[in-house]
């Protein structure tokens, strides 16, 4: 993927809606907008149950399709689990790895969290990796955790697949219904030039290529001043990805 400047908006569904039919009548509504987009980049990781199917149902390109886990081993004894291979196989090309509610239900050791990410990029396709600190403390230490989060999990990353990596930054207390903020757009900034250090401490100016979303929160009513958050590539989406007339709004700001 080459890093222009179209912004990425992707969809995270996660265990929603309660059936295909409801999930269809969500796609119904992200197909309507996505005709009229110029310069936003639309992915959305439904429910690995439902995805054969909502593919079916589209024709069109601009709706890129994802998984919302990916499991590095090809095949094998891994109840619950669907592999990058499978994933690929069903016509996927991108994967969430490591969503917070996923960290938080593996061991550390079970997470495989750079493992995922190495299976995906091997195989040309392009992991969505997410990572955010748990707490923010004003002595500092959650840079010292981000730090060692990125380079843990990108520690089997070759230089060549740069281009190909996807980051997403969710600061674990923005996520979800029992977030009581969404990020500050000068936290947001500050954190934005922390990451953006880091990696080029770990990659120097090719760490230019890695693309870095926004998540956490991020809605119809925040986007326009988190838009405006210099070197944010776009944002993933929880809540306001399951209603339409909320992301249309949001897509729409996006293509002002
Ligand atoms: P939220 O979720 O937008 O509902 O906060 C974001 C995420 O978990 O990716």
């Amino acid at each position: 993927m080459k890093k222009t400047e179209n912004k990425i908006i992707a969809f995270n569904w996660k265990m929603n809606p309660e059936s295909i039919r409801e999930a269809k009548k969500i796609l119904t509504g992200l197909k309507k907008v996505s005709s009229n987009t110029r310069k936003t980049e639309i992915m959305v990781f439904p429910p690995s149950l439902y995805v054969n199917e909502l593919k079916k149902t589209y024709k069109g390109k601009k709706i890129i399709f994802g998984a919302q886990s990916s499991h590095p081993l090809a095949v094998g004894s891994r109840t619950s689990e669907s592999s990058y291979l499978m994933n690929k196989n069903m016509g996927l090309t991108h994967s969430l790895v490591g969503h917070s509610e996923r960290r938080e239900s593996l061991s550390d050791k079970g997470a495989l969290i750079p493992e995922r990410v190495a299976a995906l990029l091997e195989n040309k396709m392009v992991p969505v990796l997410c990572f955010g600190e748990t707490k923010r403390d004003s002595s500092g230490d959650y840079i010292d955790y981000l730090k060692k989060q990125l380079k843990h999990d990108l520690k089997l990353v070759k230089e060549k697949d740069l281009k190909n990596l996807v980051l997403a930054y969710e600061p674990v207390w923005a996520i979800g219904s029992k977030a009581k903020r969404a990020v500050t757009t000068e936290e947001l900034f500050s954190t934005m030039i922390l990451i953006k250090k880091i990696l080029f401490k770990m990659y120097g100016k090719k760490s230019e290529k890695i693309k870095i979303l926004y998540g956490g929160s991020a809605s119809e009513s925040n986007i326009a001043e988190l838009l405006e958050v210099k070197g944010v590539d776009g944002f993933l989406v929880g809540r306001a990805s399951l209603d339409s007339k909320r992301f249309t709004k949001m897509i729409k700001e996006m293509e002002k």
